[in-house]
């Protein structure tokens, strides 16, 4: 098995790339990936040498380049994925998510080739009570949001009238090692430990459902092998929790880990502005993943937390070199020229 993985360079699908190399030892993988500012080689120094690896610099817009890939099937995981930049500027939002996915469909309806779209809980929008499921209807409150859920639509699309042999995941909030510092845990782990002020938008009770990005990994692998052809499969931990709680909890973990006394870095949260937009609950009811793959998340939230954080404290330098931009030379030295974003 050839597998296309885009974006590959990004928080998940790093993760997912050093999944598939050890689970399935018959696989190679081929990462296509932008490298965009959310693009970080160094995510895969440890697998970049491995004979089971390829990776392209390039964009999923690309038609001529996407066709001239070899390989067996699809996983798509490239996107621009930050809320708050789509806020700001929603052009590349539009033409990655929406005309990127459309290239890669194009591209499975031509050699008839299985892709596995990955979507996210957001196409959902919020909701005050009870838990989104599959059949939920899709309401997005970003420009983010929105240009997910036109994907999401899209292969639909493609799955009806093309008859492409293609599945969804819809996915809630991911933690984990490489998740660039600019997502709420990153930004809070290492603000704490640069003693620097972590911003609570609004007041900080948003609940979202926060699960391991090796859940969401395993889940992945198994819609990838044991999914059913058209269907949308919602992934989720059950672990719903308000932001501010999670803050309090990090603070109160840093602080003790860097040997600190109690509560010594708890004035460093600052309320600002709430985002524009801003999705009060997400909740993802998980049901139908684990009924028909057998897969079950297997990491507690207070054990994963605090691995996070351990992580994080224990690889500060993979987080400067991200703070101070100099991550981006990696590209420069491994490979040549890097895209300028
Ligand atoms: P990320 O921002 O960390 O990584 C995105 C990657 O895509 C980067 O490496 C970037 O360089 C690449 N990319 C962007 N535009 C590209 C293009 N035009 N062509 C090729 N590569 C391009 O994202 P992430 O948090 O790892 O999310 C991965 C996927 O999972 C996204 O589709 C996202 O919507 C989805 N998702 C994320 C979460 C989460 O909590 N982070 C939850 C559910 C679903
Ligand atoms: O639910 C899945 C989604 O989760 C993915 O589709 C997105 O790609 C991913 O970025 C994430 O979106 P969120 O907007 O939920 O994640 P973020 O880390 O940006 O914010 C989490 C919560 O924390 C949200 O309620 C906003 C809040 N927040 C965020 C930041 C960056 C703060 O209060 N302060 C901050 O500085």
């Amino acid at each position: 098995m050839r597998l296309l993985i885009t974006g590959g360079a990004g928080f998940i699908a790093s993760n997912y790339i050093r999944h598939v190399l050890s689970a399935h030892p018959e696989y190679h993988v081929v990462n296509l990936d932008k490298l965009t500012y959310a693009g970080n080689l160094e995510n895969l120094r440890d697998i970049e040498a491995s004979e089971r690896y390829t990776f392209i610099r390039g964009d999923i817009c690309d038609r001529e380049l996407l066709e001239g890939i070899e390989f067996d099937a699809i996983i798509h995981f490239a996107a621009e994925s930050h809320v708050d930049r789509s806020i700001l500027d929603a052009r590349p939002f539009l033409e990655t998510n929406i005309m990127g996915t459309n290239n890669l469909l194009e591209i499975a309806r031509q050699r008839e080739c299985t892709l596995l779209h990955i979507s996210t809980d957001e196409v959902y929008g919020s909701t005050a009570e009870g838990f989104f499921n599959e059949d939920s209807p899709l309401m997005p409150n970003s420009p983010y949001a929105a240009s997910k859920a036109s994907s999401d639509l899209l292969v639909r699309s493609y799955i009806e009238t093309h008859n492409i042999r293609a599945m969804i995941t819809r996915c809630s909030n991911n933690y984990g090692p490489y998740q660039f510092p600019e997502k709420l845990i990153p930004l809070v782990i290492s603000n704490a430990a640069g003693r620097k002020p972590i911003p609570v938008y609004g007041d900080g009770m948003n609940v979202r459902d926060w699960i391991h990005v090796s859940d969401h990994c395993r889940a992945v692998d198994a819609v990838f092998h044991k999914g059913s052809a058209g269907e949308v499969y919602n992934i989720g931990s059950r672990n719903e929790m308000p932001n501010i709680e999670i803050v309090k909890l990090i603070l109160e973990t840093v602080a003790e880990r860097l040997g600190l006394e109690d509560g010594a870095l708890m004035d460093l949260i600052t309320y600002v502005d709430d985002r524009k937009g801003h999705d009060r609950r997400y909740a993802i009811d998980p049901a139908k993943i684990e009924r028909e793959t057998g897969w079950k998340p297997e990491t507690a939230f207070k054990e994963g937390i605090t691995g996070t954080i351990e992580w994080y404290l224990a690889h500060e330098e993979w987080w400067q070199r991200i703070v101070s931009g100099e991550y981006m030379n990696y590209y420069n030295v491994q490979y040549g020229e890097r895209l300028k974003n």
